[in-house]
């Protein structure tokens, strides 16, 4: 008897050995074959525990269990400190360092242009405006032409076209030609539509201008519409977008489109109206360009100019957002760069 549970001994002290000496995953489960597994040297010495007589055999199963169970262990531990060794090495050749912080995970939102844009389109959905989509590019004739520039006029030049290889067509300068599509495609109903969108420009570009930005138009046609509507839908529109109270004022100014034309100006919204830097020491913000619909392009688009009017007005998008986020740089928008898209 004692002679078994040496040799059980003596395997024990083998497997352990030859354990310690397996130095991957792969190896260890090949010693697993070789000493525990169903064909492995342990399994087989203890079938021949059967041979033992009645009084041996609990005693030399006791022991052999013992060695079976520390075998185990001992395979489990040393799994254990190999895939640890292993994490460590890949660790080190991908020179990570496993001590430092997590990164916080940077969440995405919309860009300060879309943000501006959409509080404005919720604005003026309020008022009873509808989105209108129209098209980027344009002809020539919805651009400039039905809007009442006539040929070779010199207030095309208040827009630096660009042009395309294809005779006529061109990147619209602003989002008035959307007037006409929307015009004709409701003409004889009255409207009330806002047109959101982008707009090219060939211009140097400055702090101020860049050569695409956003423009929104506002466009509204009925029996009975007046200077007052436009107005009143500006002073609205003024006191929800910069808040409540808002001095406004409106200035002469020329388009070929509308008739009268006229600049429009809020209080500005950093100093109130004492002078800034922001305002250029006047006291007042430029938001916008507007006017009375000119008879002649509501005869384009498909009205009466005898029984409907309409007025109109185009606001810059980025240079409210400008306004409104204190940025003083337009160029910072299209830059890409993430510190200030996460700024604004
Ligand atoms: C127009 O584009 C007229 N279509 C606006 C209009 C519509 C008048 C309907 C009457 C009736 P203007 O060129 O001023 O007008 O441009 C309007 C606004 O677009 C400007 O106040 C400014 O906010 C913005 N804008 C114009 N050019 C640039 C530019 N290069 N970069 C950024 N914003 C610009």
């Amino acid at each position: 008897m004692s002679d078994l549970i040496a040799q059980l001994e003596q395997l024990q002290v083998e497997a352990q050995a030859a354990l310690m000496a397996a130095q991957t995953t792969p190896e260890t489960e090949t010693w697993y074959t070789d000493f525990l597994g169903r064909k492995g040297r342990l399994t087989a010495m203890l079938r021949g525990l059967g041979q033992l007589s009645k009084e041996e055999r609990p005693l030399v199963g006791k022991r052999a269990n013992e060695i079976k169970e520390a075998l185990e262990a001992a395979l489990a531990a040393r799994q254990e400190a190999i895939a640890a060794d292993e994490m460590q090495r890949t660790l080190a050749a991908e020179g990570i360092d496993v001590t430092l912080p997590g990164r916080r995970p940077q969440v995405g939102k919309l860009h300060p242009t879309n943000q501006a844009m959409r509080e404005m389109v919720e604005i003026l959905k309020q008022m009873g405006f509808q989105v209108f989509d129209s098209p980027e590019v344009e002809t020539d004739a919805y651009n400039f032409e039905l809007l009442n520039f006539p040929p070779d006029h010199p207030a095309r030049e208040m827009q630096d076209t660009f042009f395309t290889t294809t005779p006529d067509v061109i990147l619209r300068t602003h989002t008035s030609p959307g007037q006409l599509h929307a015009m004709r495609q409701y003409a004889p109903e009255p409207i009330r539509v806002i047109l959101p969108g982008k707009c090219y420009r060939n211009e140097d570009v400055t702090a101020r201008s860049e050569m695409m930005f956003y423009q929104i138009e506002g466009l509204a046609i009925g029996r009975n519409i007046t200077f007052s509507d436009l107005k009143g839908t500006l002073l609205n529109f003024a006191n929800q977008m910069y808040g409540e109270g808002r001095k406004i004022r409106f200035r002469k100014s020329y388009f070929p489109f509308t008739e009268p034309s006229v600049e429009f100006d809020v209080d500005c919204i950093l100093c109130g109206g004492a002078g800034c830097r922001i305002c250029k020491h006047t006291g007042w913000l430029e938001i916008l360009g507007a006017g009375m619909v000119h008879p002649i392009v509501l005869k384009n688009g498909g009205y009466d100019p005898a029984v409907f009017s309409g007025f109109a007005f185009g606001m810059g998008i980025e240079r409210q957002a400008m306004l409104k986020r204190g940025v003083d740089d337009i160029r910072l928008f299209y830059s890409n760069d993430v510190r200030f898209l996460a700024r604004v």
